[in-house]
């Protein structure tokens, strides 16, 4: 059934409007003024902004991590997305060493396929680089569209690989269009000094933070973004925490690397004071890269306004508080390294960002939406509202005030990493491909109702075009 989306405000990368959207089979088929729209179902936006949906390039779903497994799946992670105002995610798809890669593949299918809500993509892990690993990726980019590799600098004996692996995945990428994505940290200086930390009887949470300095991001961000150059290859830096991070991509970026950043709503709201929580709460916020002390959330934020930074994944990774986080009790090493974030990512971005006029109302849809779709082959289907493109829709109430909560969250895990926070602006209705997932902040869609993407190749003429209006 046809739709028509009025009274909204249209808001693109580049563009603020006030239009009527016409929807039909799923795309987006006219914008304009007093449309004809006989039968359609009317859809009033009076009040709100009409976003393009979020595209979270950063999320894992039903993840095996940390001896333990993320709480929140592709049916819960899609839902708490979805009401957050995401339809797109691409998650990461570990791979084990020795194992073809279309098992990781279809491992990831099945976790996904019957659940999802919102549409989704795949990275895919790689651990180590071989003939045989070599011999299996045309297809995974050629059939099976994923066209992102993670490589991961740090966790040392689990999922780290060495400087040769991230080398020749570079060198691959460049050869055959895909993007390489690293975990920037140094895990061989980490995993010394965690070692030394528990030796001296420092077990907790706090000493999460104190292993892994921000030095060893800025050093591992440094020698990642130095064998882009020599491979002449494309990067993608994920969570980015701090000044030394920020510091390496700029300075790769302006002697013309293929850098880009991305970093997340923790980081940017968050530091590590929350990690001295009594009462082993500090456990809730032990991710990695650790949070920060509290002067790096300026400079993240100024990267993001002056481009330094391109995206705002949430790098969801959910454990329960009790019986997951708690794993590490008398051992920080141990506790699963993660925190819930993908259903706060859009309304923390607004409320900090564009209502605290840090970025503009463009760049808020730039870094949630479009610059992602870009970057990982989805645009022009995902990431705008243009004729043609998935109508992948938000309408959102820019002034209604709300507290972040557990409570009120639609996420299953046990605990809200910005419990208490207010902000300001929340999606009302959520679209995916013309059909609401979320209707007047009511869940409607089934499991099962989200695609699969297969994604296109690193475009650097798609990537390059410019949506950002000049300030
Ligand atoms: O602590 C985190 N970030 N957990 C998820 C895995 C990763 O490093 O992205
Ligand atoms: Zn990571
Ligand atoms: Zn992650």
């Amino acid at each position: 059934m046809k739709k028509i989306i009025k009274n909204g405000t249209v808001v693109t990368a580049s563009d603020i409007y006030q239009a009527e959207i016409l929807i039909e089979d799923g795309k987006v088929a006219q914008i304009g003024t007093n449309l004809e729209a006989l039968g359609a179902e009317v859809i009033d936006a009076k009040g709100c902004y009409v976003f393009p949906g979020g595209v979270d390039p950063h999320t894992h779903f039903d993840m095996p991590f940390g001896g333990t497994v993320t709480k929140d799946d592709f049916e819960t992670g899609t839902i708490g997305a979805a009401f957050g105002g995401t339809t797109t995610v691409i998650d990461f798809c570990l791979t084990d060493k020795g194992i073809p890669l279309k098992n990781a593949i279809q491992t990831w299918h099945e976790k996904s396929g019957e659940k999802a809500v919102i549409d989704y993509g795949f990275h895919l892990m790689i651990g180590e680089i071989n003939d045989d690993v070599l011999a299996q990726l045309p297809q995974v980019i050629n059939e099976e569209g994923i066209t992102s590799f993670k490589v991961f600098m740090a966790y040392k004996n689990v999922l780290q690989a060495d400087d040769e692996t991230l080398y020749r995945t570079l060198a691959f990428a460049k050869e055959h269009g895909a993007l390489v994505m690293v975990h920037a940290e140094n895990g061989d200086v980490i995993d010394y000094l965690t070692k030394k930390a528990l030796a001296d009887g420092n077990t907790d949470p706090i000493y999460h933070a104190l292993t892994r300095p921000q030095e060893l991001e800025g050093e591992a961000t440094g020698r990642a973004a130095k064998l882009t150059g020599l491979a002449n290859s494309q990067l993608y830096v994920v969570h980015v925490t701090c000044a030394d991070a920020v510091e390496q991509i700029a300075e790769a970026r302006k002697k013309g690397f293929n850098v880009w950043g991305e970093t997340c709503p923790q980081y940017l709201v968050l530091d590590q004071s929350y990690l001295e929580k009594p009462n082993f709460e500090g456990a809730k916020y032990v991710w990695s890269p650790p949070l920060r002390e509290k002067w790096n959330q300026d400079v993240l934020w100024n990267a993001l306004k002056n481009g330094e930074l391109q995206t705002l994944g949430s790098d969801q990774c959910s454990f329960d508080f009790k019986g997951q986080k708690e794993l590490g009790r008398g051992d920080f090493s141990k506790i699963p390294n993660g925190g819930p974030i993908v259903e706060d990512r859009l309304s923390i971005l607004f409320s900090e960002g564009v209502k605290k006029g840090r970025i503009s109302l463009n760049q808020f849809v730039e870094l949630t939406s479009t610059r992602a779709a870009k970057l990982f082959g989805l645009f022009p289907k995902k990431g705008t509202i243009a004729v043609g493109a998935d109508a992948d829709i938000v309408i959102f109430d820019p002034n209604v005030e709300r507290v972040i909560s557990a409570e009120s969250h639609h996420l299953a895990v046990d605990y809200n990493a910005f419990e208490g926070m207010k902000v300001i602006g929340e999606p009302v209705s959520v679209m995916v491909r013309g059909e609401f997932v979320v209707r007047d902040k009511q869940l409607v869609a089934k499991p099962g109702t989200g695609q699969f993407l297969k994604r296109a190749k690193y475009n650097t003429p798609v990537i390059q075009s410019e949506s950002l209006p000049i300030n």
